[in-house]
């Protein structure tokens, strides 16, 4: 049996514990969250799990990894106290908002030698996925350029705006990885405009709602990104990879395929709503990523390195953003050795 504890029973805590324990020989035998509430009481009784503070999970030499999914300005700290009692560790992004302490945690974490994961789930979902594999296949020749765009249903309310780190590192950040992921090479120029063309109250927090990311990779390639606080149809979330021979695309998902045809047109279902619906196969398949990592040491799809890139890339926009200017980067990236 391979026993775990749950760092914050929030939105994305109770995902990964339940995506966790429905696995073969796996339990969620801790919880920690030190805000008592009827969600986390329930959900560390359906799980049979108790509920319990940090210490006890580092002192507990039965529990063999850890699922950091509390707040962000928690993970580093419970990063570093994982790897100095040999836990295997999978942490939601970001490490941290201040990009230092990412490189420091991350260098600390890989030299402690822990199996290490952290939750960059497009890279599982089906779909991107399948894109990755079809490109490395050689199939669809050369990739040349890709557009991605993420919108969200709605604006988020100011309250977890300030908290965020802003739209980059909260939203774009996942795809920043995607598009090193399908790239399979680095970045080299970064180019963002951003406005608040949404929300007023999102400007008056000190952040955007709307951003356009140009993205030049090392060999010369493109990548346009159309990031967004607001789609008027829901959850917005497409990619196309323009390839030598074919164009891959990944659409929106339906939330039914039901399609009602009538002298007025064809009517689809809205697209899934948002991420916790829209990415419930990727959770689940980056859970058993870990659990493999865990068991078998299997590379995971994203580890510290891949959260240190993304998020550089997330602070190259931010600059590009402010100083209206491309910023440029070092090919040479990823010491975690000369931390
Ligand atoms: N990869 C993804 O798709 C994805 C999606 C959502 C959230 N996230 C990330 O996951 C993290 C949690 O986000 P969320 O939306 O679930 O937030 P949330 O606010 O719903 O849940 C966070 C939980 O952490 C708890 N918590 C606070 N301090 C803690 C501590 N010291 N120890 C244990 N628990 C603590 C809070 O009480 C809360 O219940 C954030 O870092 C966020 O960026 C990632």
């Amino acid at each position: 049996m391979t026993k775990l504890a749950v760092f914050g029973a929030g939105r994305i805590g109770r995902v990964h514990a339940l995506n966790a324990a429905a696995i073969e020989d796996v339990s969620v035998a801790r919880i920690v969250d030190p805000i008592a509430s009827p969600e986390r009481d329930a959900l560390a009784r359906c799980l049979g799990a108790e509920v319990c503070e940090p210490r006890d999970v580092f002192a507990d030499p039965s529990i063999d990894g850890v699922v950091i999914a509390s707040s962000t300005d928690t993970h580093a700290e419970l990063l570093i106290a994982a790897a100095g009692v040999g836990k295997a560790i999978f942490c939601e992004k970001p490490v941290s908002l201040d990009f230092p302490t990412v490189v420091s945690v991350a260098g600390a974490v890989t030299q402690s030698g822990v199996p290490c994961m952290l939750g960059f789930q497009r890279r599982y979902d089906p779909n991107f996925r399948a894109v990755r594999d079809r490109i490395a296949s050689g199939a669809a020749g050369r990739l040349e350029h890709i557009v991605m765009h993420t919108r969200d249903p709605a604006p988020p309310p100011v309250s977890y705006v300030v908290r965020s780190g802003g739209m980059f590192r909260d939203q774009a950040i996942h795809d920043f990885d995607i598009a090193r992921y399908l790239l399979a090479e680095e970045i080299r120029t970064v180019y963002a405009v951003g406005n608040c063309l949404i929300d007023p109250a999102i400007g008056e927090a000190g952040d955007i709602d709307t951003a356009m990311i140009t993205l030049t990779s090392v060999s010369g390639r493109f990548v346009q990104m159309v990031n967004c606080r607001r789609a008027p149809f829901g959850y917005d979330q497409r990619l196309e990879a323009l390839c030598e021979r074919e164009v891959i695309y990944v659409a929106n998902r339906p939330q039914s395929d039901l399609v009602v045809a009538s002298a007025s047109g064809f009517t689809t279902a809205p697209p899934m709503n948002y991420f916790i619906e829209r990415f419930a196969d990727a959770y689940r398949l980056e859970m058993e990523g870990f659990i493999d990592l865990l068991r078998h040491g299997t590379e995971p799809l994203a580890g510290m390195r891949e959260g240190v890139e993304a998020q550089r890339l997330a602070e190259a926009a931010l600059a590009s953003m402010r100083s209206g200017a491309p910023v440029h980067l070092d090919d040479g990236r990823w010491v975690p050795d000369a931390v």
